[in-house]
């Protein structure tokens, strides 16, 4: 038996035993994808490892991801295949300098993107996914001032549609931004049949010429259901095209290309993940995800309110910010390599 085909038989069977949930984002490897319990967007791996009976849940994602099961149940153990696995948003908001921002802001709301830090999410008034995020801001009263944060370009976007004013906090995924506008428009003009499908992380100068704009579900929906299209130029992760070549074998798929010579873009952080690695959390039921005590009551509080809002529930808003004087981001975070490379101020 081929290596890989002796791994996936003793996942499942380690799975199986233990009664663990699996899930994966749609950006993990697809031999990965093909083993999950489920396979989603980050509101649907929340919502899944939130409301599901096993009290086990590996999440083959990011760990941003991992820890929103987490926050969401913490009663439930929660392993992730890598803790090295990161995103450059989070890296891209460090908690003193978000904090800084917090308060000289007290009397706005916080609007924070899931692919945060928990503690970054412990002073947050409400957390959105690309999926949920226009419900969510329409449930905010009109005249609260917004701080919204930490990817720019989905907030430039929501600033866009909802025809709603946000300060935005200057944070960025370095593998959405790689795509070219430039390359885009040659590829259109080369595939003018083709409709293009754009997550809004990406650039502004993307999104422009985009049909659809939209979470990672959202667009896989789009080449599921569109079927009068036969070309589809994608502008997301590469591991989206697993779901999507399954969904649509009879449609063409074609990344949206990047500006330099390297021909995709692929997340690193999701790629941590393996079949060795899952293999061995599942064996092992570690590495673990632990928040320290007082940032997740904190950090729950945002989740709840979208989660609530998600469902379709009212909410209250808190009338201005009070420091929950957290101690500062600590080693739990640092010993996983995820200290800032850079900072930005909004
Ligand atoms: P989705 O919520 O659309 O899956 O996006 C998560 C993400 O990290 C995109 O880069
Ligand atoms: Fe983070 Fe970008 Fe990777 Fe998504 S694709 S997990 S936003 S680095």
């Amino acid at each position: 038996m081929s290596n890989s085909l002796q791994l996936r038989d003793e996942i499942l069977k380690l799975k199986a035993q233990k009664q663990v949930l699996l899930l994966a984002h749609y950006y993990e490897d697809g031999a990965i994808q093909d083993l999950a319990d489920h396979v989603g967007d980050s509101l649907a791996l929340a919502q899944w490892g939130a409301r599901s009976e096993q009290q086990i849940v590996l999440l083959a994602g990011v760990t941003f991801m991992a820890e929103s099961v987490k926050l969401l149940s913490p009663q439930k153990i929660v392993i992730a295949p890598d803790l090295n696995a990161g995103c450059s948003l989070v890296e891209n908001s460090p908690y003193q300098k978000m904090l800084e921002w917090r308060l000289r802001h007290p009397q706005a709301l916080m609007v924070t993107y899931v692919n945060s830090s928990a503690h970054v999410k412990a002073i947050t008034d409400v957390c959105v996914t690309s999926s949920n995020a226009e419900k969510v801001l329409a449930a905010i009263p009109s005249d609260r001032e917004i701080l919204f944060g930490p990817d720019q370009n989905l907030g430039r976007y929501l600033m866009k549609k909802l025809n709603r004013p946000m300060q935005l906090w200057a944070g960025n995924c370095d593998v959405h931004l790689l795509f070219s506008a430039r390359r885009l428009e040659q590829l259109r003009a080369r595939y003018p049949k083709a409709r293009v499908l754009a997550h809004p992380e990406c650039d502004e100068g993307i999104l422009r010429q985009a049909d659809v704009v939209g979470s990672t579900s959202r667009l896989l929906q789009e080449v599921k259901e569109n079927r009068e299209v036969q070309q589809f130029i994608v502008a997301t992760e590469l591991g989206i095209f697993h779901q999507m070549r399954l969904a649509r074998p009879d449609a063409e798929l074609i990344q949206s290309p990047p500006e330099g010579s390297c021909a995709c873009a692929e997340c690193p952080y999701m790629k941590l993940n393996t079949l060795e690695k899952i293999r061995n959390s599942l064996r092992d039921l570690s590495p673990q995800i632990e928040i320290p005590f007082e940032v997740a009551t904190q950090a729950r509080t945002s989740l709840d309110r979208m989660m609530r809002i998600t469902d379709g529930e009212s909410v209250s808003w808190p009338e201005h910010f009070v420091d929950p004087r957290l101690p500062a981001e600590p080693p739990y975070r640092a010993e996983r390599g995820l200290i800032p490379r850079f900072t930005l101020e909004a």
